[in-house]
């Protein structure tokens, strides 16, 4: 089972309704949800996301069509969508978003989310690149810098990148996307720290209550930060770095 599907794993019961948020334009949510014998709807703000998913025979519907119907949802999946939302809309709609998200909860309704984490560690830490990486590496961090990604000063001497390890964790993670991804990417920050989750999820709402938390390291990403990165196990396990988090929320 893939890593985001295993954060479904014992959830889907037949006969439920789940709604996957910002749902891409791959179908393995929509087959693992209809194996269960559930019933799944797709939702995407990206009309390219919309027109893949229609050629496939899956509808996805929008926010403008959730807010129209009193539906409720039994599951309401998040995948990598909560920090893009963080990323791309002010705070007024990230909020609103997120209050219709929830208002489409059933009953003892479930919110997963399965996104990135964060250190949530200002220490100043060090990282080493590799040398022939060292320019491409520059890059990134002019690119996050410029969008206001982080959160305290960057400094790059030599191979040598010396920031604070919830900017790290930003850098190493981007950089893993590879140079073709920088225009996109560094408008996003991967921090999903504890704040965030307050401020729109739990905050104010009473009826929703933190079932489940839990965040891990997927090893494979030793790997690709290895490309870059000297010692990158060190610090991973220096710092407690995870790469994902799955939070689970009811609706009482
Ligand atoms: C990183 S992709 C994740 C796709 C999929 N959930 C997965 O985990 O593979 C984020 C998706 O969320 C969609 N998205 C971002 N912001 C959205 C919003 N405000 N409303 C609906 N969809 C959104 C994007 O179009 C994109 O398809």
């Amino acid at each position: 089972m893939s890593d985001k599907l295993s954060a479904l794993d014992g959830q889907v019961q037949k006969g439920m309704r789940v709604l996957d948020f910002g749902s891409g334009p791959s179908e393995d949510v929509y087959e693992y949800v209809r194996y269960f014998e559930a019933n799944y709807y797709a939702l995407d703000n990206s009309r390219q996301v919309q027109m893949l998913l229609e050629e496939k025979g899956i509808r996805c519907i929008d926010l403008a069509f959730l807010k129209s119907t009193d539906m409720k949802f039994d599951i309401i999946f998040m995948s990598s969508v909560f920090h893009e939302l963080l990323s791309y809309l002010s705070r007024n709609e990230a909020a609103n978003t997120m209050n219709v998200v929830l208002s489409h909860l059933s009953e003892n309704g479930k919110l997963i989310i399965r996104d990135w984490c964060a250190p949530e560690d200002k220490t100043l830490a060090r990282v080493e690149v590799i040398p022939k990486k060292i320019e491409e590496v520059k890059q990134w961090i002019k690119e996050l810098s410029e969008h206001a990604i982080f959160l305290s000063e960057v400094v790059v001497k030599g191979n040598t990148i010396q920031a604070s390890v919830d900017d790290l964790y930003n850098i190493l993670l981007h950089v893993t996307w590879g140079q073709q991804s920088i225009l996109r990417e560094s408008n996003e920050s991967y921090l999903v720290d504890s704040a965030s989750i307050k401020q729109f999820i739990l905050n104010g709402n009473q009826n929703i209550k933190l079932v489940s938390q839990r965040a891990y390291y997927q090893s494979d990403y030793t790997n690709y930060l290895s490309n870059y990165f000297k010692d990158v196990e060190i610090f991973v396990k220096q710092y407690h770095i995870c790469t994902k988090q799955v939070l689970v929320l009811q609706k009482a």
